[in-house]
């Protein structure tokens, strides 16, 4: 049986003192319930070594929710893997669809930055989805394929054991429209799948694929009790405490009925 995942993208929100109470809110919460699903904090750069400090103690882990594709150099205003290893950070989300639309970030450009991740032993959080657009032209799968091929697929089968993968429909994502369980676990199949092809059917068991796109805590269970999904990556959710902690109740609660 595999442990459930439910990760928090913050994005960019929160105060630094609104960062400092979420994070003692959940650790506290957190301590009491003594799970065996993997909790992990994706806040903003700044607020990381806050969130690091109180890992070791808070029954979490912490992400990035971006790196650069660079080793190091002159590329102001960008952050490399290797300062997130050095804060004790060992997850970085990598191609959500809002840097995709928003910031340009193309297949190759992210399989750089999985790279980079590898290379200093941080786990990559590699996103993908389709637009609304894609999905109704019916070229969801074919979408997804690329994104999955040309971001992961020239990774050794050691590299792609560390990564985890997150769907996540651009049409679900901050807008209330959650993908049905079906949905969703009709696109985590045709993943799994595609791991399976390439890397085996070893491999492809044991990658965690992740759903995000509106999860929240009245869909969660349903969503993580079918057999390809993972776990998820909350985006609004996150930015609450009681919301997050149900989901991460629910994810519990999936993982030891499966
Ligand atoms: P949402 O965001 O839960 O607010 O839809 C999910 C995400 O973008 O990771």
């Amino acid at each position: 049986m595999k442990s459930k995942i439910v990760i928090g993208n913050w994005k960019m929100n929160k105060s630094f003192d609104e960062a400092e109470d979420l994070i003692t809110e959940i650790e506290e919460i957190l301590a009491d319930l003594n799970l065996s699903t993997l909790v992990v904090l994706a806040p903003p750069f700044p607020y990381l070594e806050l969130a690091t400090d109180h890992a070791p103690d808070g029954n979490f882990e912490c992400a990035a929710q971006n790196c650069s594709q660079f080793n190091n150099g002159a590329y102001t205003g960008e952050v490399s893997a290797s300062m997130l290893a050095d804060i004790d950070v060992e997850f970085c989300i990598v191609g959500h669809s809002e840097r995709r639309k928003y910031f340009n970030e193309t297949n190759e450009i992210l399989a750089e930055k999985v790279n980079r991740l590898t290379e200093v032993g941080l786990i990559p959080i590699y996103c993908c989805g389709e637009t609304v657009e894609e999905r109704e032209a019916g070229v969801h799968f074919d979408v997804i394929e690329k994104q999955i091929k040309e971001g992961l697929f020239h990774l050794l089968p050691e590299s792609l054991e560390r990564v985890i993968v997150a769907y996540e429909p651009v049409w679900a994502i901050g807008t209330g429209l959650t993908a049905t369980p079906q949905q969703a676990e009709e696109v985590h199949l045709f993943i799994r799948s595609l791991i399976e092809k390439k890397y085996g059917t070893e491999a492809a068991y044991n990658l965690n694929i992740l759903y995000g796109g509106s999860c929240n805590p009245s869909n969660a269970l349903e969503l993580f009790t079918q057999p390809n999904i993972d776990g998820g990556l909350i985006g609004g959710a996150s930015l609450n405490t009681k919301e997050f902690i149900e989901i991460v109740e629910a994810a519990e609660t999936a993982g030891s009925d499966k």
